[in-house]
């Protein structure tokens, strides 16, 4: 009697230390999968059409932030460039880069527009209004010359710094959203405008939700 007790405490135990392997197991393919696998598997990743080189144009070609990303009088903003704008250095190749080769022939000689396919990594939804004449440089540096100092240090406030880099980083989307992994969210946008001296001074940045979605 008493050593089958001993017998069924012992399978007890057993089952209990057994059913526990396959728990841990379990609990560490969910933290993987939760921490690690799921977020990749929201995330799409995406290239641009074109391997732009920010650092080559503007080091070596010489070039302005402005030559490309500028204001219009009216206010509208010039966003990313058009195949036109590129080939007014690129009609035929100058380099022997492929990339630049690859552009000339996809793009140029077929006369296919790349603007709408730049990836935006500042992308918002369609009912979220933003305008750069808002946020420019001489606005801004009205009081904050000590914060930037160049055009590219307040562009940097908002977005990734495209402009110091030789390839473009991978763009994130979200699948389920859409959203890109790196665009400004709600509260970001409001903590800057909620500063006292940017909607009751000579600036006008109110948090009124008509301000941003219209
Ligand atoms: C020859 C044209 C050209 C010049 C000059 C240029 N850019 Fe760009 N810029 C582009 C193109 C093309 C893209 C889109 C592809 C990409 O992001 O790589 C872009 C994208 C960007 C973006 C990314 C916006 C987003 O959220 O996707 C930023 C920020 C930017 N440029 C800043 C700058 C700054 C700052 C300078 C000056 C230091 C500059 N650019 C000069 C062509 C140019
Ligand atoms: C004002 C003239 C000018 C404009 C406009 C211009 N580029 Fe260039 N681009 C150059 C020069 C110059 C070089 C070569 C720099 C060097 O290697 O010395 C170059 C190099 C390149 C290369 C090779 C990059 C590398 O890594 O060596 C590619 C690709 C390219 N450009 C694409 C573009 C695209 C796309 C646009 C439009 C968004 C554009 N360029 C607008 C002048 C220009
Ligand atoms: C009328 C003057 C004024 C203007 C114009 C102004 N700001 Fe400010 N801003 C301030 C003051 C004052 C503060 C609070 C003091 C501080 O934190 O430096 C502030 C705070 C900030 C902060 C937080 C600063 C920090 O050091 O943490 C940022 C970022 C900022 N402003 C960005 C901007 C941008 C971008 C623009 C242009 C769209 C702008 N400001 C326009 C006066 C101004
Ligand atoms: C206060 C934040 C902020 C600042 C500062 C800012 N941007 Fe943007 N930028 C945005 C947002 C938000 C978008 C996305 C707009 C949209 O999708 O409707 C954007 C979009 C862009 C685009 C994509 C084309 C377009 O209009 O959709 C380019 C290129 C760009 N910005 C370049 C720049 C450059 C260059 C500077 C500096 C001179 C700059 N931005 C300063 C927030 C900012
Ligand atoms: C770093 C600070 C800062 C950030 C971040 C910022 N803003 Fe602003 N915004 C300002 C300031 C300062 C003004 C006022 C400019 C003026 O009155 O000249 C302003 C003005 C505006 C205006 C114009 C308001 C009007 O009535 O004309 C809009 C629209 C706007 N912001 C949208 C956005 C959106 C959308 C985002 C986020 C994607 C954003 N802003 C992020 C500082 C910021
Ligand atoms: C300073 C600009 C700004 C103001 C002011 C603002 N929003 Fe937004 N809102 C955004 C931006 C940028 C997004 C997109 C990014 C995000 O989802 O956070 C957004 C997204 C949203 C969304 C969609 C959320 C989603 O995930 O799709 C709702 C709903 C919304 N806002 C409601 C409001 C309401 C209500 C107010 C007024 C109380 C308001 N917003 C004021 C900038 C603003």
């Amino acid at each position: 009697m008493e050593d089958k007790n001993q017998n069924l405490e012992n399978v007890t135990k057993k089952s209990a230390i057994l059913g526990l392997g396959p728990f841990i197991l379990g609990l560490t393919i969910a933290a993987i999968f939760g921490w690690h696998a799921f977020p990749e598997l929201m995330t799409k990743e995406l290239k641009q059409p074109v391997a732009f080189n920010h650092v080559v144009h503007i080091e070596q070609a010489g070039m302005t932030c402005e030559d490309c990303h500028y204001l219009r009088q009216d206010g509208t903003f010039s966003g990313v460039p058009t195949t036109a704008a590129c080939a007014e250095c690129h009609s035929s190749p100058i380099t022997e880069n492929q990339e630049e080769i690859r552009f000339i022939a996809e793009y140029v000689d077929k006369g296919v527009e790349i603007k709408d396919k730049w990836l935006v990594y500042q992308k918002q939804p369609d009912n979220v209004f933003f305008s750069h004449a808002a946020h420019n440089f001489e606005t801004c540096t009205q009081c904050h010359d000590y914060l930037y100092e160049t055009p590219q240090d307040l562009c940097n406030a908002c977005h990734l710094d495209v402009a110091s880099t030789t390839t473009p980083p991978v763009y994130k989307e979200n699948r389920l959203s859409g959203y890109s992994k790196n665009t400004m969210m709600m509260p970001t946008c409001e903590a800057c405008h909620a500063n006292p001296e940017h909607y009751d001074g000579i600036t006008r940045a109110t948090n009124a939700c008509a301000v941003c979605h219209k």
